[in-house]
């Protein structure tokens, strides 16, 4: 084992989709400035494109569904042994689809980050990009933050803007958005790994 090696902490990510986030912060962590190690990428969908690119870039993967037989709850129970297992210090969430229990939230004593579509605290939940065109705001954007029971809640660590111009779609804005999530959600992380309390801010 390499001196990086020994010192590296180690990530895991979970997703229900595309991926575009985590395949960034793989990606990112494949630098050799970087102090973490991506251990595994999860999906409670077997389906999740995601699972795909992680395996690409040489990433072991879990599928661990969630529907009317497979419980959230079991789902939880599987990922904290393979996050003791893993010894996992960060664990993030990267368009994951359901909400973890506070029980969890309590048991896992790494740190769990979430990225979110718009400003938090504006417009926590679903359909942002639309809502945010409703609002006929002038700006959006997308926030990291500690994920802690109540939803989309948890203390920032970043955030990110965008202006909204005449013409805007839904769909449009998504992206626009998305790869100044990429940039945010790593600078994050590797601001998290090294100890640093700054609130990033990228406009
Ligand atoms: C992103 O917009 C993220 O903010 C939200 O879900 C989307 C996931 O996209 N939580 P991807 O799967 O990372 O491409």
């Amino acid at each position: 084992m390499n001196d990086r090696l020994k010192i590296l902490k180690n990530i895991a990510i979970l997703i229900s989709g595309t991926g575009s986030n985590m395949e960034a912060i793989i990606n990112d962590t494949l630098s050799n400035d970087h102090p973490g190690i991506v251990k595994f990428v999860l999906s409670n969908r077997s389906d999740a494109l995601g699972l795909l690119k992680a395996k690409e870039l040489g990433i072991k993967t879990f599928v661990f569904p969630v529907n009317r037989t497979n419980s959230l709850e079991n789902f939880e129970k599987k990922l904290l042994k393979l996050l003791t297992n893993k010894k996992i210090d960060l664990l993030c969430l990267a368009g994951f689809m359901k909400v973890l229990s506070k029980k969890f939230l309590v048991n896992f004593k790494g740190n769990v980050l979430n990225i979110h579509p718009s400003i938090l605290p504006s417009l926590k939940g679903l359909n942002t990009h639309k809502r945010i065109l409703k609002k006929k705001s002038i700006t959006h954007g997308a926030t990291v933050h500690k994920v802690i029971p109540e939803l989309d809640s948890g203390k920032i660590l970043g955030q990110t803007t965008i202006k909204i111009r005449k013409g805007d779609t839904p769909d449009k804005l998504a992206k626009k958005l998305i790869k100044k999530e990429h940039y945010l959600y790593i600078k994050v992380i590797r601001n998290i790994m090294t100890g640093k309390n700054k609130i990033i801010q990228i406009d």
